[in-house]
């Protein structure tokens, strides 16, 4: 087999690091964790759901959570379902704030909303590419009962100011909903201090495994959620199915992990982000999307001047054209159009990211190979 390609695709995922992949098979067989963690009264159900509680503990940690607030997930698409239909559809009626720059797993639970007869207003970005507490401002109507935001850009790696924001929409008595599944183990969060009611997460993006993840649920938010999923009475009735200890303990230990090397890694790459940006640089017509100043260092969407050989260079080097998700729809990335790049740049724009595997020697190659597959424009006298 061919060796695989360079990773510069940590936004679409990440491996599993090896010490959550040690403790997930720990909850597998006959000899480890395998009960049902609702079976109470044995020891094989009880050692499950202590293994559950403490992961339970792990998550909430990262984040400045009770364990209690937490409510498992399949993963961040699922908690943004939970909580926009369910704040919505426990409310009956209303409108919702979000942006133009959201995930899909939220535009189109919105659009659903929409279909159903709730009134949505998609905020655009300012100048610099950011949602801003005015356009919330502006938005709102007598009748807003939710605003959801990203904190983390999935496409562009920009920051929603989150903190500025959520003092808004408390003052207002709306509930704010943030998607930051592209956060955890990147910025620190810490829920005590924030005027968030629901967070989604995703175990995937930071190290864990795919399937997994978590909403929390904060005081304000107790009782505003209808639930989605019936059947048993699971997470205090608001998801039910029976509870994915392997992947509850992959998530726990992947979110203790990022704990533990959030700032190292971050300062790490931040240093390899301007080594990359360096090698790029000097490639003609180069730009950055999205606000420079207010972004994590591990995600850079990049426009060129004119496309790169994307075939062959992806036959080297793994990146993305447009984000994982919608990648299976052929259009263009409506987050960059949303930036108000037209169509054919955001054809020729796309998404580098380094993770905690990413060396200086990758970066290297990785600036070596962008190069050799960009094509050069035509000389004045062609
Ligand atoms: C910002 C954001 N929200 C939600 C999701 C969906 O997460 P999951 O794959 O856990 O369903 C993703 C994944 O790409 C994402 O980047």
């Amino acid at each position: 087999m061919d060796a695989y390609p360079l990773y510069f695709d940590y936004a679409a995922t990440t491996p599993v690091d090896d010490v959550v992949i040690e403790a997930m098979l720990g909850c597998l067989g006959r000899q480890g964790v395998f009960g049902n963690p609702a079976s109470r009264g044995h020891a094989f159900g009880n050692d499950a759901q202590q293994a559950v509680d403490s992961a339970r503990q792990q998550v909430a940690a990262l984040v400045g959570a009770q364990p209690a607030q937490l409510v498992w997930t399949s993963g961040a698409t699922e908690s943004n379902n939970l909580a926009l239909l369910g704040v919505a559809r426990r409310r009956g009626r209303g409108h919702l704030i979000t942006s133009c720059l959201e995930h899909r797993a939220v535009l189109d639970t919105a659009a659903q909303l929409e279909a159903e007869g709730f009134a949505v207003t998609y905020l655009a970005p300012n100048a610099a590419g950011l949602i801003t507490p005015d356009a919330v401002a502006e938005a709102w109507q007598e009748d807003t009962c939710l605003v959801s935001l990203m904190l983390v850009n999935n496409e562009l790696g920009t920051l929603t100011d989150i903190d500025a924001i959520g003092r808004l929409v408390r003052a207002r008595g709306a509930l704010f909903h943030v998607d930051a599944a592209q956060a955890t183990g990147k910025v620190a969060i810490d829920l005590t201090g924030l005027e968030v009611d629901l967070m989604s997460f995703s175990a995937h993006k930071t190290y864990g495994p795919k399937g997994i993840g978590a909403l929390y649920v904060g005081p304000r938010a107790e009782g505003a959620l209808q639930a989605q999923i019936h059947g048993g009475g699971h997470e205090r009735g608001l998801r039910s199915g029976t509870l994915a200890t392997h992947q509850i303990v992959g998530m726990g230990t992947a979110f203790a992990l990022a704990g533990q090397a959030m700032t190292r890694e971050n300062e790490r790459l931040g240093q390899l982000r301007e080594r990359f940006l360096a090698g790029v640089q000097t490639l003609n017509g180069m730009q950055l999307n999205g606000c420079a100043r207010q972004r994590i260092p591990h995600t850079l969407n990049l426009t060129f001047a004119t496309p790169l050989d994307t075939v062959a260079l992806q036959r080297q080097l793994a990146f993305s054209t447009t984000s994982a998700c919608s990648s299976a729809k052929a259009a263009p990335s409506h987050v960059l159009l949303g930036l108000g790049l037209t169509p054919e740049q955001a054809a020729r724009s796309y998404r580098f990211s380094l993770g905690r595997y990413t060396t200086a020697a990758d970066v290297d190659r990785a600036v070596t190979l962008i190069h050799q597959h960009a094509a050069q424009p035509a000389p004045f006298w062609a």
